[in-house]
């Protein structure tokens, strides 16, 4: 039966992160308490008042299809928040709503490559990237960042080649936490104008950044402006994840190609899900305050209970809820450490599901409460001592 499958689809990898989250599910129906530091969401509700607009929406009977860029008065909303936060300045035109981030990344990465055309990411980064190139059979290239997740210009240079086409960056970066430093975009533009490439920045996590971080949109930089397709969403800011309601800002003619993915593929966002994200970026923004304040608490905990773990060492990320600590001075790699911490009841996802030459490292989520880190963190200790005592 495999024969009946395109060998584009079955070369692809299942997501490392939904991977962890299976194993910790099957442990957890065997009636083992797992600390999961695996997810990928807020443990957060979404905010009373965009659930009350979903309601009256629906109440309403906006249940039809809804233009196909996006209602316009979320795009005129998605303009206001772009301007205000971001200094990014579109018309309504050049905004596409989609349903979810990722979907806007899909249609942005078909919108601008042809098959064999190379899609340079930089490593560590989301494995969704890389799958979402081979599906549109462009070729993905990974460029390693730095220990400290910084853009090595010569290694960006020695990717090159007359088939690049398009570069991914998020920031901040999922997993490493990472936020573009002003030199990284001088050197993303320098590359991007030189060689005629697009940029395609995910900032879904951009809310989330920690006390002193400025999160810089790279479109703000005149010299990538009309190069770049900034994307970003409801999902993390405000624990919209199921929702699926993410946008894409770009320059028109690159708009347009986009939507011709669009129409052909989810036709819209969902209608009264687009009615709610309007009261999102129009109502009161104090729950993402609450939820970022909650999420440093827990950042503070989570670096200073890894940093006291034997031969585990970390760059603190400047945003998103995650940590990524190199692990490599425990002497396993991160499958190995991940598989060991699972059997003592503690979910995290190897670095290896975020690029090749990273299981150096594992990601662990803290998108949970205070009391599970600490627990993690002291099973966490219980394993490595183990391991330092030679038992494991
Ligand atoms: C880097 C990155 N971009 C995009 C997304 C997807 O966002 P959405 O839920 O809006 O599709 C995720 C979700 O995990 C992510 O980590």
């Amino acid at each position: 039966m495999t024969d009946l499958v395109s060998p584009r689809i079955a070369g692809l990898q299942p997501s490392p992160t939904i991977a962890v989250g299976k194993a910790a599910q099957e442990l957890r129906r065997q009636g083992v308490d797992v600390v999961d530091f695996g997810p990928g969401e807020p443990d957060f509700d979404t905010p009373w008042p965009v659930r009350t607009e979903a309601i009256r929406a629906l109440e309403e009977g906006e249940t039809h299809y809804a233009p196909s860029r996006g209602i316009p008065a979320l795009r005129t909303a998605i303009t206001g928040k772009l301007a205000r936060e971001n200094g990014l300045h579109y018309e309504p035109d050049e905004i596409l709503v989609t349903p979810g981030a990722k979907q806007a990344v899909l249609e942005a990465v078909f919108a601008t490559t042809m098959p064999g055309d190379e899609v340079i990411l930089f490593d560590p980064s989301w494995g969704s990237y890389d799958a979402i190139a081979r599906l549109a059979g462009a070729v993905p290239v990974h460029v390693p960042l730095r220990a400290d997740f910084t853009i090595d210009p010569e290694r960006v240079r020695a990717a090159l080649t007359p088939r690049s086409r398009l570069m991914i960056v998020g920031t901040p970066n999922n997993p490493s936490g990472h936020v573009l430093t002003a030199r990284e975009l001088d050197i993303l533009a320098g590359v991007a104008e030189e060689r005629n490439l697009v940029l395609i920045s995910d900032e879904i996590y951009e809310r989330i950044a920690y006390p002193g971080v400025r999160v810089v949109s790279p479109a703000s930089l005149p010299a990538l402006r009309g190069r770049t397709v900034t994307i970003n969403g409801f999902s993390k800011a405000y624990a919209m994840t199921g929702w699926r309601l993410g946008y894409a800002a770009a320059p028109l003619p690159l708009v347009e190609a986009m939507l011709k993915v669009h129409e052909h593929s989810v036709t819209t966002a969902t209608t009264f899900v687009q009615l709610a994200g309007i009261e999102a970026l129009n109502g009161s923004q104090e729950p993402i305050h609450a939820m970022v304040e909650e999420f440093t608490r827990r950042r503070g905990l989570i670096v200073e209970g890894l940093q006291a773990l034997p031969g585990v060492s970390i760059v603190p990320p400047q945003g998103t809820f995650y940590a990524f600590p190199d692990v490599s001075g425990t002497g396993l790699t991160g499958t190995e450490l991940a598989h060991h911490l699972l059997q003592a009841g503690v979910a995290v996802t190897p670095g290896a599901g975020f690029g090749e030459g990273w299981d150096t490292h594992i990601r662990l989520s803290f998108a949970t409460s205070e009391e599970r880190i600490r627990e993690g963190l002291k099973r966490m200790a219980g394993v490595l001592q183990g391991e330092t005592a030679g038992t494991i």
